[in-house]
């Protein structure tokens, strides 16, 4: 199996929607690749924000993970 590329916490946050023009959220150590999504755009999704880890914010989405079940998981977080 490929290893997954790994990314910091750093190069996450370049990936806002902001200064980059790749939009990525991580969820649960893994990062996913959300560009292409009309919900995410800006980098913004109600009152959350990509680039960041937003494991914790999960508990106050009306959804459960499997939204991300149709996006690509392009990396691993890593903190450094
Ligand atoms: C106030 C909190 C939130 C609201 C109101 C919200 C609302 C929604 C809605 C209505 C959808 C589309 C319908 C559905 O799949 O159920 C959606 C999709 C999605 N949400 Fe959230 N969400 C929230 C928080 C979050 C958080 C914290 C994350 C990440 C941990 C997240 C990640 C996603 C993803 C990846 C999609 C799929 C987008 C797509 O398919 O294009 N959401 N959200």
């Amino acid at each position: 199996m490929k290893e997954l590329q790994e990314y910091s916490t750093f190069q996450l946050a370049l990936r806002n929607g902001q200064d980059k023009p790749e939009i990525w959220i991580a969820y649960n150590g893994l990062i996913y690749d959300v560009t292409e999504s009309r919900l995410w755009q800006r980098g913004q999704h109600y009152e959350h924000w990509a680039g960041q880890d937003l494991t914790a914010e999960l508990k106050d989405a009306p959804h459960t993970q499997a939204v991300f079940e149709r996006f690509k998981v392009i990396g691993v977080l890593v903190s450094k």
